[in-house]
């Protein structure tokens, strides 16, 4: 985990904090009011450059998807290549941390290893740098012998 700040971010990947942000606002989360954002970078040219991600909350509670896994399932049934980045944002006193499901997925959707991600909180300007290996150190893998699998096209 690598502090960097909101500021070198937006030089780096211009508009990801404020896409996290902007998903963040169509959060659902009428049972934990607990809102999350997340945003993917792409360079592919082959739609948006960013595309976002909130947590959406059910009655049935445990059918919640949070706001990370829903960007990147979004992304992947955009038909979307790799992304280069993510940001997530919370309303926390640091940097929000994801939940062990998110980062198997992130794992999973970083098969070139080389995602950056950036932990946000909606106060102030500390920014965690990460990577889903980081963040989920021997990630499941189902290992068919068929070698690395990518979701991405
Ligand atoms: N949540 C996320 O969307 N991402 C995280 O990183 C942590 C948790 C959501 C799930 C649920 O809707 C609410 O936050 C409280 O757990």
């Amino acid at each position: 985990m690598k502090p960097t700040t909101r500021a070198a971010v937006e030089l780096e990947f211009p508009g990801l904090i404020t896409a996290a942000e902007d998903a963040r606002r169509r959060a659902w989360a009428p049972h934990s009011r607990f809102h999350v954002g997340a945003a993917l970078l792409f360079a592919d040219g082959r739609g948006e450059r960013l595309v976002g991600g909130c947590n959406v909350e059910s009655d049935v509670y445990g059918l919640t998807i949070c706001a990370e896994r829903n960007a990147l399932f979004a992304a992947v049934a955009q038909g979307r290549g790799e992304p280069l980045a993510m940001a997530v944002i919370a309303d926390t006193d640091a940097p929000v941390t994801p939940c062990g499901a998110c980062r198997q997925v992130m794992h999973e959707c970083d098969p070139e290893r080389r995602l950056r991600v950036f932990l946000v909180a909606v106060a102030g300007d500390v920014v965690h740098e990460t990577s889903p290996s980081d963040l989920l150190p021997g990630a499941f893998a189902l290992d068919r012998g068929e070698g690395r699998r990518s979701p991405w096209r």
